[in-house]
């Protein structure tokens, strides 16, 4: 992993910080990680990174959880549990957050994840953050299922490294997270905060760059997402413009799936390149097919489809 190999050239630097490094290693029910990559150490000593992801290419589970890959269902019906226990979760403690990027995303094609995902990512405000360190860190939350049928917890761990703001060596860009202790997915859970209200008042921004002004957060919009009331950003379609490029909003085939503009969800399609081979295909002419062809219910159907999630 890219951030493996910068953090080695970090640890120089890292020392002083080494204290707060230490990450918990009594998971409690989780299996230990079976290590996939053994040749390299597990851990530096000065590291100041605290969430640890499986080693493999994925990189898409908490260490501590992580037994071995899940297949395409089983991922699927991890992360919409996942997202729903969590929106149900922070409703129910009065936890304000909202879905963000690739979420947001998926939210704005149908109201659900995306199914490529692999995480989940959420926002709240910095100030919120620091309430739930200092109140929920490490707790674990039961989840039962509206039929009854799945019943599951999650961990929510907050990285000690909130207090900082900025993005500093970008080991703790995520500030917290939703773990499912079967498996280690989870979700990304980031504040934002105004870090320079003299010279930018009103601007916020997460660790990773990502900016907004507070007028395009707040008021936060209801709405539904997998099924649960969730909140999505006052201007959300300016949010994922400038975040995914109007493209995003209009192309329907993606890493290896296709909209299906009958059912409106994204369907696995085996003609559709994914991974590797898409990226290579970026470089090469290939059009895919537009949204022209959606929303046959024309220019009311799309102002009722609007009002109806405001
Ligand atoms: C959360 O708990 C873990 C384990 O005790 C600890 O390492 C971490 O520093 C805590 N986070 C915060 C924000 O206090």
């Amino acid at each position: 992993m890219q951030l493996r190999k910068a953090l080695l050239g970090l640890v120089a630097l890292a020392s002083v910080v080494s204290s707060a490094a230490v990450i918990p290693r009594d998971g409690g029910g989780g299996k230990l990680p079976r290590p996939v990559s053994p040749k390299k150490p597990r851990r530096e000593p000065e590291d100041t990174k605290y969430f640890r992801e499986n080693t493999d290419l994925t990189g898409h589970y908490d260490e501590r959880f992580f037994s071995e890959i899940v297949d395409y269902d089983a991922r699927l019906d991890t992360l919409k549990h996942m997202v729903r226990a969590w929106l149900l979760t922070t409703a129910k403690e009065g936890i304000e957050t909202w879905i963000a990027h690739g979420t947001l995303l998926g939210w704005w094609w149908n109201g659900q994840i995306l199914p490529w995902d692999w995480d989940l990512d959420v926002q709240m405000s910095a100030d919120t953050l620091t309430m739930i360190g200092n109140e929920y860190n490490m707790t674990r939350h039961k989840y039962v299922s509206e039929d009854g049928l799945v019943e599951r917890e999650y961990l929510l761990d907050v990285n000690p490294w909130i207090w900082q703001r900025v993005r500093g060596d970008g080991m703790n860009v995520i500030d917290a997270r939703w773990v499912d202790v079967r498996n280690g997915l989870y979700i990304d859970i980031t504040g934002i905060a105004e870090t320079q209200p003299d010279s930018m008042p009103d601007i916020l921004n997460c660790k990773n760059y990502h900016r907004y002004h507070v007028n395009d957060i707040w008021p936060l919009r209801d709405t539904t997402f997998e099924g649960v009331p969730a909140k999505i950003p006052y201007s959300f379609d300016e949010i994922l413009i400038t975040e995914y490029r109007a493209k995003a909003l209009v192309v329907t085939e993606y890493e290896g799936h296709r909209w299906n503009t009958k059912s409106k969800t994204w369907d696995l399609a085996n003609d559709v390149p994914a991974g590797a081979e898409a990226e290579q295909l970026k470089n090469h002419v290939r059009e895919p097919e537009r949204y022209y062809s959606v929303e046959s219910g024309g220019f009311f159907y799309n102002v009722f489809r609007l009002l109806h999630w405001w």
